[in-house]
């Protein structure tokens, strides 16, 4: 394998706020669509390494979001194809293994990555299909229970949050309502549901979104498509069929891409609620 025979001289330190520029160049360099204001984002909940070289220079990304004591996603993990195949990712991964202890880690892996996180000892657990386009409002639905989220809504939110992903993601959820807005489904006097949309990449994204059935994943993600209809959507789904999926491709978006979520350690127990839609590929 004399490809991958070089030595690989770069370090690795922690990401600080000024490496932010040169790792939105890399996720440029790989095609990416994140905007420089994606990376403040999840940089501002989470943390990151980079893998310098001698000249100092960003050729490699990596980010950790702990999500409580026992969970976290790993996502952001880009090496300079200039560098690819010399063992950067792998010492990333490590080290981001070792800041992330016990926790189960999960990611959402590319075809690029997925070899490397199988050797790793993640498994493969769940398709995730990328739907995008110019949206429409023709396939809305209107529900009396779903409704703009307040300040109040926030401990129901964080709550159903933690039943349908396994862990504790109130602080990134507080962040992305900062930038988006938040729909609850209240049903019987509880939170029975919610969705939060915002800019992303080229456009917005619908996500999370937490429901207890495709129907009313439906009703959730209606206003977001109502509000954005005829711009570019975007959502992340483990939904391979059924009437979220079929209303998504009612709604102009189709199916770009499917990645692959995948586990490290044993899965935190979940559900009824369920994930519909993913924050994005990085966050989970
Ligand atoms: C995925 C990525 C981060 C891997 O980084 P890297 O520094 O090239 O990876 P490493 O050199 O540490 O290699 C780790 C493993 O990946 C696989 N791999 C690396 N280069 C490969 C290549 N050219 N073809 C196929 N597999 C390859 C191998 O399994 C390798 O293990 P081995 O060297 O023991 O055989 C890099 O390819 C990348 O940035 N891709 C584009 C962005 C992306 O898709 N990121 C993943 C997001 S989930």
């Amino acid at each position: 394998m004399t490809q991958r025979s070089t030595i690989d001289l770069t370090q690795l330190r922690s990401m600080t706020a000024e490496d932010l520029g040169a790792a939105h160049a890399l996720s440029v360099e790989v095609n990416w669509p994140h905007r420089p204001d994606d990376w403040r984002l999840v940089h501002e909940i989470g943390e990151g390494i980079v893998a310098a070289d001698e000249g100092g220079r960003v050729m490699g990304s990596a980010m950790w979001w702990p999500f409580g004591p026992d969970l976290a996603t790993i996502g952001m993990v880009i090496v300079s194809p200039r560098l690819q195949g010399q063992g950067t990712g792998r010492r990333m991964m490590r080290e981001l293994f070792a800041r992330a202890g016990a926790r189960t880690i999960r990611l959402v892996a590319t075809a690029a990555g997925q070899r490397l996180y199988e050797s790793e000892g993640f498994r493969a657990t769940t398709a995730i299909a990328q739907y995008q386009g110019l949206a429409s409002a023709g396939a809305t639905v209107r529900d009396a229970r779903v409704r703009p989220a307040g300040e109040a809504d926030r401990p129901g939110i964080a709550a159903l949050d933690r039943e349908a992903s396994g862990g504790d993601r109130s602080r990134m959820l507080a962040a992305l309502a900062r930038v988006g807005s938040v729909e609850v489904l209240e049903d019987g006097g509880r939170i029975r549901g919610y969705s939060v949309c915002r800019p992303f990449g080229r456009g917005h994204v619908i996500g999370p979104l937490v429901a207890r059935d495709a129907t009313e994943a439906v009703a959730l993600a209606s206003p977001h498509m109502r509000a954005h209809a005829g711009t570019f959507l975007r959502a992340d789904t483990p939904e391979a069929e059924g009437a979220f999926v079929d209303f998504m491709e009612a709604s102009g978006l189709g199916n770009a891409d499917r990645v692959v979520q995948m586990t490290r350690g044993p899965a935190p127990a979940t559900g009824p609620a369920q994930v519909f839609t993913l924050a994005n590929q990085a966050l989970g």
